[in-house]
């Protein structure tokens, strides 16, 4: 009998591939449907003004434009302001004021996509704004005589809101006996997800069955769907939300935007299919942002180096509407976990919310909502804590490592860790980039006043929200589902409640189901992205997908298997007790010459099922799990600085990820590829950045840069394998470490480069321009 190769961990070809590489994938602007109307959006060029008139007819005397919406015909509709994520709400069209600049003012509705355009410039042209004063700076938006943004509000502050988590007084105390403190102010810049296919959607009305099919490049369409029904007032079962290919999302596309809203109302009014796709200026000025995190972070310690006490304090700059895409429970996402990977007896953690004239957002950008932030603040200030011990970075972090045997570990701020072993996982990307050997050769270029750093981050991710009883967007729980449906020819349909966008679940989720039923991973199709198919789930984020959805579908393939036994038995004419599941084949227990495959099983579950056993081969499975999945990594990257120009070269990145069990390290590592080209963009290239008017100084990509291959350096990769104990097959998710984690390793390398000039901070991102300059202050030539 042969035995069924495994396939889980095996680096099986990416089934969506040939797709994508033939130019054949399916993204959103490739749909044309039959009577399709477009739609442009007239956006504001002030960063806050009163709107005084939006003369429609401007537009309407474009030949081709049919229809112009604006925030008054919504707001007769009751339309005009829309409820956010984060619980505020965000107007949808402008009434009365707009708070920043590119805010949506009007919609134009035309027969072509040019003749929208013309229809949305004429009528730019005319619409009437009285300034108002714009204030950009968070910290003068909380100052007393700050202009008020937000008049819509009972309150008449700039201040959204506070949160905090920890114990204030045994931190305190900690700080007040500790021999050491350091603290340092560290700024995580507003930056943006930037996916290459911008956001879109098409709204199709269908008077005659009053079905919305909406097609939308979305990471979440059971949310987006259900949100649709509520803010509109459609019945949910006659909304059908289909997610074709998606060109990349990384967070961007998780919120609902006002063009969604604007494209539905005019196919409802309309009776015809509206497109709306936004171009790169408007997604960088007016989809949503991610980060712009001001914070202060110190750590209480011995004079040895032991940590003895964490304490942050952080303003978050949130736009102009609070629409943060995190838990309900949480408005400053997971952020708590930036005790990071340390052992802390003791933290405290407190977040302010503003309001500021800039774009709305504050989504998980390739994150699990904030922990980018908080893992580059507490590897940023670990580093810091070492220059001022005089301890080597490494030294300093294997001390103070949560040691594998305190797992699972309670964190001072409410986490439990599910697993880890953080010095193996050090130790090897020490070993793989020559750590100590390194740390001679900067010494000897030192001597010879060449500048050589050597940065470290040792992160813990936490990723696969729920579990439900804590977790929810929007009030809907955060499980995630699967089901499988098993064809008489053994062949198997996949569906999940998540959505990818090129992570590659139309291959690893097959794999898991393969591995599950010992059939080839060709015969298992995945399909994701269309609500009238799929089971409900909340979508693809913040590496949600394999520890909730893949979970579930684990489960849904063991209980199809539970059902195949039944079948098996009864073709073996065995008992069920009998019948074991090995090497891919069910079989008498004792006599592995009588068994079955699971094809010979599917066949008979449509041709021949038991008496007493339903005809068929299908499982459901909804997955809320017990607990979210805690990955970490070891990040080791080498800097040399060119000191006439500022420029700064990564000379060697060593990125050793822990994602617990690996279902495919090929695309394991094309993840970690592609999040450490984004944090090297981050590090060094990335920023949006508002001048005191409020104008987008960053809203195209020859001012907000995307690294290409000619910038990105080579990533070297490596894992260790701590499987979490509560996921099914042990899997953790991964799509962000490598965003998370490696922006701090670039900062403390750049850092480690000066530290003897006494320099122990530099805010992202480090262009040579500031490298240049703090050159120059230290006499550097
Ligand atoms: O939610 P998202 O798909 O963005 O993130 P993820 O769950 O971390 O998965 C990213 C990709 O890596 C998926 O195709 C996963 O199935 C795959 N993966 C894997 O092969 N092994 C793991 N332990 C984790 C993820």
């Amino acid at each position: 009998m042969a035995v069924a190769e495994r396939v889980l961990g095996q680096p099986v070809k990416r089934k969506e591939d040939p797709r994508f590489i033939q130019g054949a994938g399916r993204y959103l602007d490739d749909i044309v449907l039959p009577r399709m109307l477009y739609m442009a959006i007239v956006r504001s060029p002030y960063a806050h003004a009163r709107v005084k008139a939006v003369p429609k007819e401007a537009a309407l005397s474009v030949p081709g434009v049919v229809a112009v919406i604006t925030g008054e015909d919504l707001e007769k509709a009751g339309l005009a302001w829309m409820p956010t994520l984060a619980g505020d709400k965000q107007m949808v069209l402008a009434v009365g004021k707009v708070l920043f600049q590119g805010q949506e003012v009007a919609a134009v509705v035309a027969e072509t996509r040019e003749a929208a355009f013309d229809g949305a410039h004429a009528l730019a042209q005319v619409v009437e704004y009285e300034p108002l004063p714009v204030v950009v700076d968070p910290f003068k938006a909380l100052e007393p005589d700050a202009p008020i943004l937000r008049e819509d509000r009972e309150q008449k502050t700039n201040h959204i809101w506070h949160w905090e988590v920890g114990d204030r007084d045994r931190t305190e105390r900690a700080f007040a006996e500790a021999e050491v403190v350091v603290r340092q102010e560290v700024y995580y810049p507003r930056v943006h997800p930037a996916p290459l296919e911008p956001c879109g959607c098409i709204a199709d009305y269908n008077k005659a069955t009053e079905r919305l099919t909406f097609y939308v490049t979305s990471q979440a369409p059971h949310a987006h769907r259900t949100l649709l029904a509520l803010v509109s007032g459609l019945p949910e079962h006659k909304i059908r939300v289909i997610s074709p290919d998606v060109g990349g999302g990384f967070g961007n596309k998780v919120p609902v935007y006002s063009g969604y809203v604007c494209a539905v109302v005019a196919s409802l009014q309309l009776g015809r299919p509206v497109k709306w796709v936004e171009t790169r200026t408007e997604n960088l000025q007016s989809t949503h942002f991610a980060r712009d995190f001001h914070m202060t972070c110190e750590i209480a310690a011995d004079r040895d180096g032991r940590v003895k006490a964490l304490r942050v304090k952080t303003i978050a700059d949130h736009g102009a509407f609070d629409a943060a895409a995190n838990p309900s429970k949480f408005p400053a996402g997971l952020f708590s976990i930036v005790t990071g990977s340390y052992d802390f007896p003791t933290a405290f953690v407190e977040v302010d919310a503003v309001y500021t004239n800039t774009a709305p957002g504050g989504v998980a950008y390739r994150c699990s909502f904030r922990v980018t932030e908080a893992s580059y603040l507490i590897e940023r200030t670990m580093d810091v804590l070492a220059d001022e011990l005089g301890m080597d970075p490494v030294e300093l972090r294997l001390k103070n490592f949560i040691p594998p045997e305190k797992f699972p570990y309670p964190s001072p701020l409410g986490w439990t860790y599910d697993s880890g072993n953080y010095a193996e996982t050090l130790k090897k990307a020490m070993d793989i980039i020559g750590y100590w050997d390194l740390r001679k050769e900067q010494e000897e270029k030192r001597k010879r006043g060449e500048l050589m750093g050597i940065g470290v981050s040792t992160f813990t991710e936490i990723v696969g929200a729920g579990p439900a009883h804590t977790f929810d967007i929007a009030g809907i729980k955060m499980f995630d589902s699967c089901e499988i449906r098993v064809h008489p020819t053994g062949k198997v349909l996949v569906r999940t409640g998540v959505r990818h966008q090129g992570q590659g679940h139309e291959t690893t989720f097959a794999q898991i189901v393969a591995d599950e039923l010992g059939i080839p991973v060709d015969d298992v199709l995945v399909e994701e992205g269309d609500t009238d198919t799929a089971p409900y789930g909340l979508g693809t984020y913040a590496s949600r997908s394999t520890p909730t959805a893949g979970a579930a579908t684990a489960m849904a393939a063991r209980r199809v298997r539970d059902k195949a036994r039944k079948i098996a038995a009864h073709l073996l004419e065995a008992s069920e007790e009998d019948v074991v599941w090995e090497n891919g084949r069910f079989h008498v227990a004792g006599a592995p010459g009588r068994s079955v495959s699971f094809q010979e099983v599917a066949f008979a579950a449509y041709t021949n099922p038991p008496e007493g056993v339903e005809p068929g081969l299908e499982a459901v499975y909804y997955y809320n799990p017990p607990n979210l999945t805690f990955p970490n990594g070891a990040y080791i990257c080498v800097v040399d600085i060119d000191k006439g120009t500022g420029q700064v070269k990564v000379r060697r990145f060593v990125a050793v990820d822990d994602c617990g069990t690996v279902i495919n390290p090929m695309v394991v590592e094309g993840q970690v590829h592609g999040g450490l080209t984004e944090g090297f963009g981050i590090a060094f290239m990335q920023e949006i950045v508002y001048d005191e008017n409020g104008n987008n100084l960053s809203s195209d990509f020859s001012t907000y840069l995307l690294p290409t291959a000619m910038e990105t350096p080579k990533w070297e990769t490596d894992r260790t394998v701590t499987p979490s104990p509560h996921h099914p097959i042990g899997a953790k998710g991964v799509g962000e470490s490598p965003n998370v984690g490696s922006p701090a390793a670039f900062v403390n390398a750049v850092v480690d480069a000066l530290s003897h000039l006494g320099v122990r901070h530099i805010d992202m991102p480090i262009t040579p321009w500031k490298i240049w300059k703090i050159l120059r202050e230290h006499g550097i030539e």
